[in-house]
């Protein structure tokens, strides 16, 4: 009988994810107290689908082929005290004006203003980094001293070595980042990448992770 595969204990901690709240607006968010960890790119970077598949689930953060899916900031509680949060892409062209610089300062608030925050998953598809807005997300966190976690999505559309220059040549272009910076190749259809994620998250959620 083949050995049973050893769960990463942040996985199983994660499985235990509930959906808490929408929020259109700041004054919406739950109260600004505990833990909480945001997850942060462009539009069809991949958000919702890492979500989804680092808390085992298939529909808790809704995902679309259709870029802009993400409207609301998404609450997703851990338990009482922890919480990760889905933000709408950023660089959606196809919304009007009003509604994009809308969203935009909801979330320029959320970032500047919420102090439970602990760290910033910031995802870029691995065949386009460090565009404008990401630039923007890494200066504020570089300003905020705000750490980072960066995943370069959708590493399964790249062969693996193809993919690991992209990660090498990323790393060096931020070699400067005067703030805690940490990056990794991810896929969430391929599964790439799960385990070093887990650790950052179980890190900044300081989860109660047993070790063995
Ligand atoms: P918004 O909510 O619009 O900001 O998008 P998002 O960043 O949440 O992206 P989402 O998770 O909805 O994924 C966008 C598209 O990319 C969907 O069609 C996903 O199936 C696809 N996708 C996401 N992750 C991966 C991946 O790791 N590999 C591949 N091949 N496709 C992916
Ligand atoms: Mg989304």
């Amino acid at each position: 009988m083949p050995a049973p595969v050893k769960m990463h204990p942040v996985e199983q901690i994660l499985r235990q994810i509930r959906f808490d709240k929408s929020a259109q607006n700041l004054s919406q968010c739950p109260p600004d107290d505990g833990s909480e960890i945001a997850f942060a790119g462009r539009s069809n970077a991949g958000k919702s689908s890492a979500i989804n598949r680092l808390c085992s689930q298939k529909t808790l953060a809704r995902t679309s082929k259709t870029p802009g899916r993400t409207q609301l900031l998404n609450f997703f509680a851990v338990d009482e005290s922890r919480r990760i949060v889905d933000l709408p892409g950023y660089g959606y062209a196809k919304v009007d004006r009003s509604t994009r610089d809308a969203w935009q300062k909801e979330i320029d608030g959320y970032l500047s203003g919420r102090e439970c925050l602990k760290g910033l998953v910031l995802l870029m598809d691995v065949r386009h980094p460090l565009k404008d807005f990401d630039q923007m997300i890494i200066q504020w966190a570089a300003q905020a001293n705000m750490p980072l976690h960066v995943l370069l999505t959708k590493a399964d559309k790249l062969s693996y070595s193809a993919a690991k220059n992209t990660l090498l040549k990323t790393s060096k272009q931020l070699a400067n980042h005067p703030a805690p910076l940490s990056m990794q190749l991810f896929s969430s259809t391929a599964s790439t990448g799960c385990d070093e994620a887990w650790d950052k998250i179980g890190e900044w959620l300081d989860l109660p992770v047993a070790t063995a």
